[in-house]
């Protein structure tokens, strides 16, 4: 039995991965810097009848000590790692870049680009030894170049995270690794991440016209996380890359938008459960 381990997954795309993954019959890791909803994501997930079994490790992907934890708890849990999901991820507030702090910026850089730099540095040495593995990356705004008001220091960081790992799979080719890494590419997701920004501590207030675009365009987690586990399950090919909503997609979803009234902000301006 396989076992993935998934930073930043007590909610949202992470967590839904977390249950998809468990239905499939793959043993999980889950991991946040939120101690209580890791908890009740134990709790619930533990619930799903299967096979795999499910264990949560505290983690924060900021600080090295608590990665190389989570690293070794995983294998104690379950003697080897296949497959890494570097998730965990911050959104920023609404403003200019000299709008921000220095505090706030460091912050987003942080978790959202050094944390996956980090994470996949240290588990790189573990699967180096193990000979195998699997790694991935989540993208998000910016890491096809767009740019927009309010999203410039995630969107560096996205863009970054694009970067680094095209870069990373390409030295596991050169080295011949046969680590193979990867990017998921969720599109729009309808999380407590668009009305949240740096790590909870703000609230994003969205413009008429926002919630518009997100009715068209995003998606609840579950039906991404589907698509996104069965695309990693699937994958034995280095540098992929694993696309929600593609650019045919996302035409579609505009042309039909008339005939499809969907409304994910009706009851409250945040996700379902
Ligand atoms: N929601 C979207 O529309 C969207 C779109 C594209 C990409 N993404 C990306 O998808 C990923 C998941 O997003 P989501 O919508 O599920 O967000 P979410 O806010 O629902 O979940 C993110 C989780 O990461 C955790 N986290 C935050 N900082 C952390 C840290 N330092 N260490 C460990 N865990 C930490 C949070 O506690 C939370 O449980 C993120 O990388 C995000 O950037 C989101």
């Amino acid at each position: 039995m396989k076992t993935v381990v998934i930073t930043g997954s007590a909610r949202g795309l992470g967590y839904e991965m977390a249950r998809v993954f468990l239905k499939n019959n793959v043993n999980v890791v889950i991991s946040d810097v939120n101690e209580e909803n890791l908890s009740k994501a134990l709790d619930t997930l533990r619930t799903i009848d299967c096979q795999a079994k499910v264990e949560s490790c505290i983690c924060n992907v900021t600080k090295t000590d608590e990665i190389e934890n989570l690293i070794k708890f995983s294998i104690e849990k379950f003697s080897k790692i296949d497959i890494w999901i570097n998730n965990a991820g911050v959104n920023q507030p609404e403003k200019a870049i000299w709008e921000l702090t220095e505090e706030e910026i460091d912050f987003i850089i942080n978790v959202d680009l050094k944390g996956t730099i980090n994470c996949s540095r240290l588990i790189m040495k573990e699967m180096e030894k193990q000979k195998s593995g699997a790694i991935y990356n989540v993208e998000g705004y910016g890491s096809n170049d767009a740019t927009m008001l309010g999203l410039s220091i995630y969107g560096t960081a996205k863009r970054g995270i694009t970067y680094f790992t095209e870069a990373l799979a390409k030295e596991n080719e050169v080295k011949q690794t046969g680590i193979i890494v990867g990017k998921l590419s969720p599109g729009i997701m309808i999380t407590d991440f668009l009305v949240n920004a740096v790590g909870d501590k703000e609230k994003i207030v969205l413009s008429e016209k926002t919630k518009k675009v997100y009715n068209i365009l995003g998606d609840y987690p579950d039906v991404i996380a589907n698509h996104m586990v069965n695309g990693i399950l699937d994958n034995t090919k280095n540098n992929a890359k694993i696309e929600w909503l593609t650019n045919r997609k996302a035409a579609w979803r505009f042309m039909t938008a008339s005939f499809n009234k969907r409304d994910f902000f009706k009851s409250l301006d945040a996700p379902k459960e």
